[in-house]
This record gives C-alpha cells, structure tokens and sequence, in this order.
C-alpha cells in the first residue's frame, strides 16, 4: 500500500476518535517501547526491545526486556509528515543513522536533526502497533528500513541496523510507556477486585459482584462512563457445604439462564484443606437480590486434573450453538509452574443443577507473553481472570497476565475461530499501566483481572481493578470503552 493512502486513512482514524486515543498509533509526546516482532517468541527468543545500552548511551541494540533504557520520547519534526518523529532517548541522545548510503548502523547522536528522523510506516498486517520504520533522512538510500537479524541470540543483545527491503524482520511493536494521563473513573465506592458485571434478562438492570467473602453485590440501572453502582450487600444465603465453608471465594462470575429470567447461578472457587481453590456453583431461583444464592453444588467440580486446584471461573454462552462452555484457570503458578493454563469444557445448565460434558481441554496457555511474568522465575509467565466474547466470527479470550498486585499486570487478548482454538495472542496487552489513567493524581498500576459488558446499544465497556500502590494492593474498579480495529480489540485511551 502506497504510504502516502496509508497516512490520509490513519489521519481520518484519529480524527473521527477525536474524544479517544489509539495507544497503538505514535503521538508526539509521548513516550514508547519499540519491540522487534522476531519469529520465535519470547522467551526463547528474549532479545526484542531497541535498546541504547548505559552509561555510554552510544549505540542501540536490541534487550530482553523494555524498561528505563529502552524508552523512546517522539519529538514531532517541524515540517514532516505525520508519524515521522525524532526519537529521544532517556539518556538524552537521540536514535540515528549515518548519511552515507554505504553505512547501515542504527546507532545514537546528541542531535536531532536530518539523520534522526524516522517515519513509521503501519505494515497493513492488522496486528495492533506493528509499523515498518524508515531512515526518513536518507529515504532515498536503498538501506533505510531499521531492521534485527534472524538469527536470535540467547545471550547477548543483538544488532539493529538498516536492510533494503521491509519485511517480518523489518516489523517493529509500538507500545505507549508513559503519556499525558487523564483521571480515570471508579462506577463503585471503595475496593472491588476480581470484577464481575452482568445484565438482568430484559437489560433493565446491571448487577456486579467482587472477590472475597460472601461475594459482594451492588447494581446499576445503565452502563456509562458515569454509571455509579450502589451497594445491596452481598449475593451468597443460605448454608454453604463443605466445599464452600472456607470464605477465602475468589472471583465470583453470575450466569443467567436466557429462558428463566429467576434463574441464575454462581461459579465461584473457595480454598479447600489441602491448599488448593476448587471451584463450584450456586444457584438463585428467585431473581437477582441479596442473599438470594441459596443452592450450593453438593461438592465442587472435577476440573484439570493434578493437585494445583482450580480458579477464576467464566461461563460462556456460545451464540453460534447455543452451548455453553466453563473457562477456568488451573491454579498452576501455586505449586511452582513456569507457565499457566486456561481451560474450557463444556456445561449443560439445568434448573437447579449442571452437567459436565466431555473432558475438560487446555485452549491456551501463558508461553510468549513477555508483558505477564509469574512468580516462579523471572522467565515464568502467568495468565487468568479469562472471560470470552464471540463477535464477527472470532472467539476473543480476554485474560489477565503478571503478578496482580504489581505495576505490569494487565490485560491481555487471542482469538480463534473455534471455541476450543488455537488461540492466536495479540503481540501487545489490550490494557496496561502506562494507558490506564490517574486516580486521584497517581498513576494506576496492575489494570487486569477485567469484566466486560454491553450496554443496551451494544457497545462494549470493560470494568478493570487497579491499584496506586504496590504494597498497599488496594484494588478499585474503573470503567472505559473498548471497540475493534481489524478484528482486535482496544482499549479507548480517555483522553481528557
Ligand atoms: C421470581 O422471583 C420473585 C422474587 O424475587 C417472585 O416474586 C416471583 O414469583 C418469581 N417468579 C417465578 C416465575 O418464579
Ligand atoms: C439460541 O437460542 C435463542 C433463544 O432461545 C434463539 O432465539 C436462537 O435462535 C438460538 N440460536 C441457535 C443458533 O440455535
């Protein structure tokens, strides 16, 4: 596609999102990682961010991770097209190249001028952020695309340079690390993590519910970005049997039966004797209200075999068959695992009690996302909190990945064209601190763990917990927008 065509299109994008941002389109101002899209995924390939190693800040190369060296402020270029920039480092230099066109090294200067101009160039693949990126001032030299090599190293950065033609080993990620914040809005007073919303059957009401205890319930008449949902007190009545007695209940989502608007049921996991969080259900014959979740399951479910348990329960109603299928997390960052596994398995939802049918199946697992390390090294890497949409012909699966009371847990998405996958990862998280928003004047940390909600005109919200301080971990719900480009979804940066 001619750039020129490339750049109108993008500039009528940004001009009809006048009110939101895409975190994936550059801005000046802003400041950004840039990941090599290298073929083998992190974290066997671990060398991927651009890089401009300290103290001497005199050459740029490729690190396994994007932190402090790794960023890039864009300057906007006086005169220049959109989406060319000067690209300033934190050391102060800035990205460049040599003028000759016989030189190909991509290295620093501490000047911006016509040999640290870039212009990123979106690739047409249709993957969030991804953007060829050229050597503006020396566009008519044959080597001007920035480019990494094939081959990956293990240990050692890699080279970056400039390569004559533009392809996978051209494809460079964007991804926003810090930008002007706007105050982002809480819909409920006080901590709520582990979010949950869902409908009542006519959508005249909104109801959501939040991890721990007896599983708090608050409702709204609408979703908005100004929705305030007021508390009713908590979903769980009645005796809870063994499996449901500890209190320590995670996570709790609400499904309501299409065809018995009185009937809905809980899935929710509580902590058992051995250590693990097992998962059951409760059912409510007599609407939505507090303490109207009265019929526990005699005992939990038998879900992914081992002893890690099983937590963070989703139903999923498929609107293509009608089934519907439980997605779950096994527990299994818990017993030490480097990687976790989201599952799905097939529910037949009577009156008052559930079937399984068939075995339950892994439809994906946490390898190659770099953003969501785990506990259990610093290669691990954790996935959970799964809810999935069916829209346009895609399975979306939406999940929280990292270490949910630290600064990079977020929210992360794949799709598929079938319930059971593959399941194809976005190379970059659908929501993240750096595009979370402010609360009370500080940057929000750890946005994951999200529910995700139509309004009555159909457009689609997501209620994400996040936190201003680590080791406090207070979580609270705030509320934005998400719409689709190219069968991806976004976050709406609320730019106020
Ligand atoms: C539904 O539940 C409400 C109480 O919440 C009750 O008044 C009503 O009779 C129930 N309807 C049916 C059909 O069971
Ligand atoms: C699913 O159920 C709804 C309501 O009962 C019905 O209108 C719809 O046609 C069904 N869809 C399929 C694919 O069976």
């Amino acid at each position: 596609m001619n750039a020129f065509i490339v750049v109108c299109v993008l500039g009528l994008l940004l001009s009809s999102l006048a009110a939101a941002a895409d975190p994936f389109i550059p801005t000046s101002g802003w400041t950004i990682y840039l990941e090599g899209v290298r073929a083998a995924p992190w974290p066997s390939c671990p060398y991927r961010f651009l890089s401009y190693p300290a103290p001497a800040c005199n050459e740029a190369n490729l690190w396994d991770g994007a932190g402090i060296d790794q960023d890039f402020t864009l300057e906007s270029v006086p005169g220049a097209t959109a989406l060319t920039f000067y690209l300033k480092a934190s050391c102060g230099q800035y990205l460049s190249y040599p003028g000759p066109c016989d030189q190909h090294e991509v290295n620093m200067w501490p000047y911006a001028g016509i040999n640290q101009e870039f212009t990123f160039v979106p690739t047409g693949s249709g993957n969030p952020g991804e953007y060829f990126i050229v050597a503006q001032g020396r566009a008519s030299c044959p080597y001007h695309y920035m480019s990494f090599p094939v081959p990956c190293s293990t240990d050692a950065p890699d080279l970056v340079n400039l390569w004559y033609a533009a392809g996978p080993e051209q494809t460079w990620r964007v991804y926003p690390a810090s930008y002007p914040a706007p105050a982002a809005r809480s819909p409920v007073a006080g901590s709520c993590a582990d979010v949950f919303t869902w409908p009542s059957p006519n959508q005249d009401k909104y109801y959501l519910s939040c991890t721990g205890g007896d599983i708090a319930f608050q409702t709204a008449d609408d979703i908005s970005e100004s929705t305030v949902f007021a508390n009713k007190g908590s979903q769980l009545g009645g005796s809870p049997p063994a499996w449901c007695s500890n209190g320590n209940r995670w996570a709790p989502e609400t499904y309501q039966l299409p065809n018995a608007p009185n009937i809905s049921v809980m899935v929710v996991a509580d902590l058992q004797s051995d250590g693990s969080h097992r998962i059951g259900y409760v059912y409510s014959h007599k609407g939505a209200g507090p303490q109207h979740w009265t019929e526990y399951s005699p005992n939990y479910l038998t879900l992914s075999p081992g002893t890690q348990g099983d937590i963070d329960p989703h139903i999923f109603l498929d609107p293509t068959t009608n089934k519907t299928y439980l997605i779950w997390k096994s527990d299994d960052n818990r017993i030490g695992i480097q990687t976790t596994r989201i599952w799905a398995q097939e529910l037949i939802i009577h009156n008052d009690h559930i079937d399984q049918v068939g075995t339950p199946q892994v439809i994906m697992d946490s390898t190659g996302l770099w953003w969501a390390t785990g506990f259990n090294g610093e290669w691990s890497t954790l996935v959970e909190g799964p809810e999935m949409i069916y829209r346009d012909g895609y399975y979306f699966l939406l999940f929280a990945g990292g270490q949910y009371c630290g600064w990079n847990y977020g929210e992360g998405a794949a799709r598929a064209t079938s319930i059971f996958g593959p399941y194809e990862k976005m190379g970059t998280p659908l929501l993240w601190a750096p595009i979370a928003g402010t609360y009370q004047g500080t940057q929000l940390r750890g946005p994951g763990h999200a529910t995700f909600v139509n309004d009555r005109a159909g457009q689609l919200f997501i209620i994400f917990p996040a936190h201003t301080d680590d080791d406090q971990c207070n979580r609270l719900p705030f509320i934005g927008k998400i719409h689709f480009v190219n069968n991806w979804p976004r976050f709406d940066v609320p730019f106020g």
